[in-house]
């Protein structure tokens, strides 16, 4: 027994324990590393409560999961009925159900106030570009998960979205129409695609998205939390090695954060038994009526949180594929004129460019729709390598990049309303204009976020107790 600890015999029979278990498993060294020893900065303002609420929304997820699998079917000719003999006969299966479904909104609510945190505070620069990236593939996750349990309660948008949504895999040059058909399972959607789509939305997802949610936490361990100021505190440590500006995580955050659960708790209890259908943002009426192929609803949109994606896939009519093959061969001759590149990189870019514009131009517009759609998501992954500003914190950065980081929450609500409402001549342009500021403001961000004078940035985080 080389290595076991020994502990004094006149202990008292817990500490034994501990240290039997100790031991044999880390329980108290990962206490101690990820909770009670994990120092965190101590300025951590409203926005670091979405981190934890994202983790519980996650357990009242798989938890009200668990317990709808007791009931539901996953068959065509029953899951509708299964759902609502959830919602009236079992006992308090409307409560689970509308849990789960409210949860699943709420994700995204929480998700996305958490990723906005990340992106104000620079806390996907160096070193937490692979805390980001860990969440940005949550987040891809995340809207795989939502996407495949829509189609579970088999109503008529439950239907219709998805077929709206697989259909658009077919627009990919060569293999679509069978990538589109290995999806679905069949020529249209049908029970083999409610049986996949139940089978990965049950397990299989979830099952990475708790394992990328380990990597996540694990990963900003490793280098300790960011927080308002974007002033690193391992850099100043006492004599013991304990960041100045740090406080254990335990008691001080795990009690913070209950309050922010408390919070949390009452809007979603207040949605979940006065509003659980939340005017049709969390449930539509539409999906109240059972999937019918027969019948295609008049007006067909995605649940609210996809709806700014959705936008920018409208937005990309032949029309804008012009525009954006005149933006392609701009950049592509700005590059060559102003560049430091040799004769032969030169002529390298001058063909990409050419060759990019021909196949804009010789493929269906849908499919750059859909590479738009989904480069909207991919671009977050790059934000790491995009933003060369001096300081992180956008409290330090020129006054005017606050309007830009306004201006593109303004432009991504309007994308998201415009993606609820039926297609128009002006909602259109609209959405034309807003994908393109959406794209503009991270790939043109290696310049702006240069420009600027910035603010000098403290040596330790400001903290004032309240
Ligand atoms: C299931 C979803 C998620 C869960 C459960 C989760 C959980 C957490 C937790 C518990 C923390 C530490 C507490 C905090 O800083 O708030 C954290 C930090 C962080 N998360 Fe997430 N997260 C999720 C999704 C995401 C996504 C989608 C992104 C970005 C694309 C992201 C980016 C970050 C970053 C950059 C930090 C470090 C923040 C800092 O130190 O300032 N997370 N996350």
């Amino acid at each position: 027994m080389a290595n076991f600890k020994e502990i004094s015999p006149n202990a008292s029979t817990g500490e034994k324990f501990m240290n039997w278990v100790d031991n044999r498993f880390p329980a108290t060294k990962l206490w101690e590393e990820h909770l009670s020893k994990y120092y965190a900065p101590k300025n951590f303002n409203f926005w670091y409560f979405f981190g934890s609420l994202s983790l519980l929304v996650l357990v009242l997820q798989i938890v009200t999961g668990i317990f709808l699998t007791m009931h539901y079917k996953a068959d065509a000719s029953t899951a509708f009925a299964s759902v609502e003999y959830i919602m009236r006969d079992v006992p308090w299966g409307w409560l689970i159900r509308y849990m789960h479904s409210t949860g699943a909104s709420a994700f995204f609510v929480v998700v996305y106030l958490h990723m906005f945190r990340g992106l104000i505070y620079g806390s996907y620069r160096q070193p937490r570009e692979l805390v980001w990236i860990f969440g940005c593939t949550i987040f891809l996750c995340l809207m795989a998960e939502a996407f495949m349990g829509y189609l579970l309660p088999w109503g008529q948008m439950s239907y219709w979205g998805a077929q709206v949504i697989v259909n658009l895999f077919s627009a990919v040059p060569v293999i679509g129409p069978d990538l589109a058909l290995l999806i679905r399972g069949d020529y249209v959607v049908g029970d083999a695609t409610l049986n996949r789509f139940f089978s990965f939305h049950v397990i299989a997802v979830p099952l990475v998205l708790v394992g990328l949610v380990a990597a996540h936490i694990i990963a900003l361990h490793e280098v300790g939390s960011n927080n308002p100021d974007g002033v690193e505190i391992k850099a100043k440590k006492d004599a013991q090695g304990i960041p100045l500006d740090g406080i254990p995580f335990h008691p001080y955050y795990s009690v913070h954060d209950i309050m922010g659960v408390g919070v949390f708790l009452m809007i979603f209890a207040g949605i979940i038994f006065f509003a659980p259908e939340l005017g049709g943002y969390f449930l539509e009426a539409n999906n109240f009526i059972p999937a019918d192929p027969l019948k295609t609803p008049l007006h067909i949109a995605p649940v609210w949180y996809f709806t700014p994606y959705y936008s920018m896939l409208r937005a990309i009519t032949g029309e804008m594929v012009n525009v954006l093959i005149l933006i392609v061969l701009a950049s592509g001759a700005l590059t060559i004129t102003k560049a430091n590149f040799s004769g032969f990189l030169k002529a390298v870019v001058a063909l990409a460019t050419l060759g990019l514009a021909v196949m804009m131009y010789s493929v269906d517009a849908k499919f750059w729709g859909v590479v738009v759609m989904g480069g909207a998501v991919v671009i977050l992954f790059f934000l790491p390598w995009l933003d060369h500003c001096s300081v992180k914190s956008i409290r330090y950065k020129p006054d005017w990049h606050w309007y830009i980081y306004a201006i593109f929450v303004v432009v991504f609500f309007v994308l998201g309303y415009l993606g609820t409402q039926p297609p128009s001549h002006m909602g259109e342009r609209i959405s034309q204009v807003g994908t393109l500021f959406y794209f503009g403001f991270f790939l043109l961000m290696p310049w702006w976020s240069k420009m600027g004078q910035t603010k000098p940035v403290p040596e330790r985080v400001i903290f004032h107790a309240h």
